[in-house]
C-alpha cells in the first residue's frame, strides 16, 4: 500500500483508539463499584467472610509481633482488643470454627510470651477461657502448631535438592537476615530462573530493580511501613514491577498484575532455591505514596508497582510465623 495512504489510515484510526480507550473509565468505575461492594473497607458492612479476613489479619500481625528479633513486651495490646471484640461477635453469630480456634491458640501464645516476661495478662487471660469455654464441639485439636515456628538453616538447606512439595513447603517469610552480603550471582541466577515464568503472550512485562545501600532501602521501608521491627536488618531490597507499554485496551487494564505477581511467586521460590531467605512486602499504595515511592526508588512512570522482595542469606536459626492456611475444601469450588 502507498505509505501515504497508510499514514492517512493510521491517522483515521487514531480518534477510534483514543474513544475506545477512553470507555476504559467505565471499566474502573466497574472495578470501583465491585471494590466497594464486596471489600471490607465499609466498617458496617458484615458477613463471615469479611470476620474471617480480619481474625487472619489480626492473628498474623500478632504472630508477626512474636516472631521478631526483638520482640516488645506488650506489643499491640489495641489489636488483642480488637481480636477478643472481633471473636465474641464472631462465635455468637456463626459459632465456634476453625478460625475461632486459630484466634485463641495465637491469643494464648501471646498471653504466654508476656506472662513468661512479667507482665500482668490476667484480663486477657480471663477473656481467653471465657472464649475457650464457648468451643462445646471441641473439634479442632490439632492442627495448630503455635504463633511461631523455630526453623534451623539446615532444614531449609537439605530440602532445597528434594522434591517442588518439599521445596515449597520449606519456604516461610522469613523477617531476619544473616549480616552478610548476599551473592549477586544468586540473584541473578534467580531472576533468570524466574523468567521462566509465563506471561500473557510471552510479553514478559516484569521488571526488578535491585538496592543494595542502606540509605535506599530505608527510605523505601519507611514508605512501605511493612517492615517495622526488622526493615534495620533487610541486606537487599528487589522491587517487582510491571511495564505498562506490555498492555493494551480496556480488558488488560489489570493484567500486568496478574503478570508482575506471577513472576513474583516465581522469583520468590528462586531465591529460596539459591538458599536466600524472603519475605514479599506489600507495594499496596494509595496514589500519594505510589508516586513517593516511585520518586524515590526512580522507578520510571511507565512501571506500575507489583511487590518488595527483601533477601539475604539464611541464619543459622530463625523463627517465623505459623500463617496457618484456610481449610482446603473452603477454597475449592468444582463447577
Ligand atoms: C503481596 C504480599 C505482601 C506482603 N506484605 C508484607 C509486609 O508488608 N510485611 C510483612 O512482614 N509480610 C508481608 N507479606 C508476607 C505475608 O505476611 C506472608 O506471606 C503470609 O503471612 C504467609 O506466610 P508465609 O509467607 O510464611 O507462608 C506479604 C505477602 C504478600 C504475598
Amino acid at each position: 500500500m502507498n505509505p501515504l495512504i497508510s499514514i492517512l489510515i493510521e491517522n483515521i484510526k487514531l480518534p477510534f483508539r483514543y474513544l475506545k480507550l477512553a470507555l476504559v473509565v467505565t471499566d474502573y468505575f466497574y472495578d470501583f463499584l465491585r471494590y466497594f461492594n464486596y471489600s471490607k473497607t465499609i466498617e458496617t458492612r458484615k458477613s463471615k467472610e469479611i470476620n474471617i479476613a480480619k481474625i487472619l489479619e489480626l492473628c498474623h500481625s500478632i504472630e508477626k509481633g512474636l516472631v521478631l528479633k526483638n520482640t516488645k513486651i506488650g506489643f499491640g495490646q489495641s489489636k488483642i482488643n480488637r481480636l477478643i471484640n472481633l471473636l465474641e461477635k464472631h462465635i455468637y453469630q456463626y459459632g465456634f470454627d476453625y478460625y475461632s480456634h486459630l484466634a485463641l491458640k495465637v491469643l494464648s501464645d501471646y498471653i504466654e510470651f508476656n506472662r513468661t516476661n512479667n507482665l500482668e495478662v490476667d484480663f486477657f487471660q480471663k477473656n481467653l477461657e471465657r472464649l475457650n469455654s464457648l468451643d462445646s464441639g471441641k473439634k479442632y485439636i490439632d492442627f495448630y502448631r503455635g504463633a511461631v515456628l523455630t526453623i534451623n538453616r539446615c532444614e531449609i538447606m537439605n530440602s532445597l535438592n528434594k522434591s517442588f512439595p518439599d521445596l515449597v513447603k520449606s519456604r516461610h517469610s522469613i523477617r531476619d537476615f544473616c549480616h552478610k552480603d548476599v551473592d549477586i550471582e544468586k540473584i541473578n541466577n534467580a531472576i533468570s530462573l524466574a523468567q521462566r515464568t509465563p506471561s500473557s503472550c510471552n510479553r514478559q512485562s516484569a521488571r526488578v530493580h535491585v538496592f543494595k545501600e542502606k540509605t535506599d532501602k530505608l527510605k523505601l521501608l519507611e514508605l512501605q511501613r511493612g517492615a517495622s521491627g526488622f526493615a534495620e536488618e533487610i541486606p537487599l531490597l528487589l522491587v517487582v514491577t510491571t511495564d505498562l507499554s506490555c498492555w493494551d485496551n480496556r480488558n488488560e487494564r489489570n493484567q500486568g498484575f496478574i503478570d508482575g505477581g506471577m513472576f513474583s511467586m516465581s522469583l520468590i521460590y528462586a531465591l529460596h532455591s539459591y538458599g536466600l531467605a524472603t519475605c514479599p512486602l506489600n507495594l499496596a499504595f494509595e496514589k500519594e505514596r505510589d508516586i513517593s515511592f516511585r520518586v524515590a526508588a526512580k522507578i520510571p512512570d511507565s512501571e506500575s508497582l507489583i511487590v518488595m522482595i527483601a533477601t539475604g542469606e539464611i541464619p543459622e536459626s530463625f523463627k517465623v510465623a505459623q500463617s496457618q492456611r484456610r481449610r482446603l475444601e473452603e477454597i475449592i469450588f468444582f463447577h
